[in-house]
């Protein structure tokens, strides 16, 4: 390479570190001035008074850490191993539809960061970019394919079969939205949700056009979702495939006792970032019963409200084994693209190993064995 080639691609990457924004919370004002109020308002949307969402960050503030120093952290590791994948940092990306909104590249730019930095990729069944484009576009990148169950079964077979065949490591199922939201859903500003028909998730609409051929695509899923699909179901997914099943949208013991029973292979705790069932507790207040009731049966993953280091840190030291981030990731996308969604990923990444450093862990076992390295901050404000 010419020497004169060598500056020109120092001078573009100093170039473009300048742009990058230093947090996440830059990300999302930015993407608020970015985008039209119609998808930043799809992006920030929530389900009913839009408690739960707003609880999911909340809650984090009233869990604190209590350090232990002078412990030699100047090496720290945190890889980790997500739905048998191994991953250098406990951050991946959760499903998220239509990511065309913030880029016409969509979930390419997404997936490229993903691979860029080894970490993995929950590709949402309503996509705009297929299955097969993707793997065919990022092959390196870790993908989980997303499910939505639904009544009818070849639909789901035919969808399974097509990411089985291009290399996705897994499934996660969501289990929170047996049928699609009403209309009494409302935006940021309390004007009414109108879902965008005109962006076609060409991703679930290859199945459907398998499986019945003459109908709209939305129109099919819509009356297929009628909330009658049980755990059998589960069992049933199990059955056709040989790649991991994770349940996502768990929230209590008892759902996490059932979820063991039907032998998945991992439950993340969710609710859907408030999307779905609003008034919900914050999931990271209800991570402590599910790890404990769980017992180590089963990986438990996390998602909700991740906007820090500092948060990814309390939800692996009260025992998720890594987590998922939504937002934040389709802020970082609709600022710069590919390079916004790495951004944040590494502004995440960095903000939590500096964390452990602060807290004397170098590990994640570490931060996960160290007793009461996070607590409740109601176990010391109830004794005054
Ligand atoms: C989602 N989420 C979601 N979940 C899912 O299981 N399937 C999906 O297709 C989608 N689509 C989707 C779209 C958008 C715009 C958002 C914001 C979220 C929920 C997502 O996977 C995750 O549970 C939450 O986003 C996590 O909360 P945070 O990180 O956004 O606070």
């Amino acid at each position: 390479m010419s020497t004169i080639s060598v500056y020109c691609q120092t001078f573009k990457a100093l170039k473009s570190m300048e742009n990058l924004l230093p947090s996440v919370s830059h990300y999302e004002d930015e993407a608020r001035r970015k985008l039209s109020q119609h998808d930043f308002g799809y992006f920030a949307f929530a389900a009913g008074a839009r408690e739960t969402m707003k609880e999911n960050c909340e809650a984090f503030k009233r869990w604190r850490f209590r350090p232990k120093n002078l412990q030699n952290v100047s090496r720290v590791d945190c890889a980790t191993k997500v739905i048998g994948s191994k991953i250098p940092f406990p951050i991946c990306i959760a499903p998220t539809a239509f990511h065309r909104l913030c880029t016409q590249e969509g979930e390419f730019c997404t997936a490229k960061a993903a691979e860029s930095l080894g970490v993995g990729m929950a590709v949402s069944l309503w996509s705009n970019k297929t299955m097969e484009e993707i793997a065919s576009d990022v092959p390196n990148c870790i993908k989980w394919c997303h499910v939505q169950l639904s009544k009818n079964r070849n639909l789901t077979k035919h969808f399974v079969r097509r990411a089985e065949q291009n290399g996705f490591k897994g499934f996660i199922v969501t289990i929170d939205e047996p049928v699609f939201r009403n209309r009494t859903h409302r935006y940021e500003d309390g004007s009414p949700f109108t879902f965008n028909t005109s962006i076609v998730s060409r991703n679930i609409a290859q199945s459907i056009k398998f499986v019945e051929p003459d109908k709209p695509h939305f129109a099919s899923f819509q009356s297929w979702m009628d909330g009658s699909v049980e755990w059998d179901s589960i069992d049933w997914l199990k059955d056709i495939t040989i790649l991991p099943v994770v349940v996502k949208g768990i929230l209590t013991a008892e759902m996490a006792l059932k979820a063991v029973d039907h032998k998945v292979d991992g439950i993340i705790v969710s609710n859907h970032g408030g999307r779905i069932l609003d008034s919900t507790f914050a999931t990271i207040d209800v991570l402590p019963e599910v790890v404990k009731a769980v017992n180590c049966r089963v990986d438990v993953y996390f998602d909700g409200g991740i906007r820090k280091g500092t948060d990814v840190a309390k939800a692996i030291a009260l025992g998720a084994k890594a987590v998922f981030v939504g937002r934040p990731i389709l802020w970082g996308l609709a600022c710069k693209g590919e390079e916004g969604v790495r951004n944040v990923l590494e502004i995440l990444r960095n903000e939590f190993i500096h964390t452990m450093r602060l807290l004397g862990v170098s590990t994640i076992e570490e931060l996960q064995t160290t007793p009461d390295i996070v607590v409740h901050e109601t176990r010391y404000f109830s004794k005054l």
